[in-house]
């Protein structure tokens, strides 16, 4: 299976569980930017506005076409319990061309749930598996399993024996 691992990381946590979850699955990767200073107190305020009204901002080229690949899995921070702005672009520029999705997300605490229903809406399609980690779990000594069992339900193997809840 041809898969693609496409993601947006303001602070490096989506990128940490973005790596780790192509290594698993031996997918391409592919980090989403785009131009905005999103740095500091003024562009978390940004960051968090732009989700709040919805906002398109625009990203940079990608290298990537996600219509070669027979999975892509997107991966975003979650932002005022929303899908990140760059991330809902992406989605709504691609949403036709995804044959099959899978989702996760990174957060400090709460909304992976919203954030998956709202990515599910953009996509149009559901996913075939979802991973949401806090900031806590992406230091716990438990990651690579909640990653290898993410990549087992994916690729429909046996689904080793989950390690932590899966927080909402
Ligand atoms: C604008 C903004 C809003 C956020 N809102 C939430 C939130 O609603 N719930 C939450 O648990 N964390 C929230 N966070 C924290 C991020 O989701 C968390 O730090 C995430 O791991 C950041 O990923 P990144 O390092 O890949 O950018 C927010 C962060 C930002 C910048």
């Amino acid at each position: 299976m041809k898969t693609l691992v496409v993601f947006y990381s303001r602070t490096g946590n989506t990128r940490k569980l973005a790596r780790l979850i192509a290594g698993a699955m031996h997918a391409e990767i592919e980090e989403i930017t785009d131009r905005v200073k999103r740095r500091g107190v003024l562009g978390f305020l940004r960051s968090g506005n732009e989700v709040s009204f919805g906002r398109r901002v625009e990203i940079l080229p990608l290298s990537s076409d996600p219509r070669e690949f027979d999975l892509v899995i997107v991966g975003t921070p979650v932002w005022r319990v929303s899908v990140s702005s760059p991330v809902r672009t992406y989605l709504q520029d691609h949403a036709a061309e995804l044959r099959q999705v899978a989702f996760f997300c990174t957060m400090g605490s709460f909304g992976s749930r919203y954030v998956f229903n709202e990515m599910r809406e953009l996509c149009g399609k559901a996913p075939l598996a979802t991973l949401a980690r806090t900031e806590r779990q992406l230091m716990s000594a438990d990651l690579p399993d909640a990653v290898a069992a993410f990549a087992a339900r994916l690729l429909g193997m046996p689904v080793p024996q989950r390690v932590g809840a899966e927080p909402t």
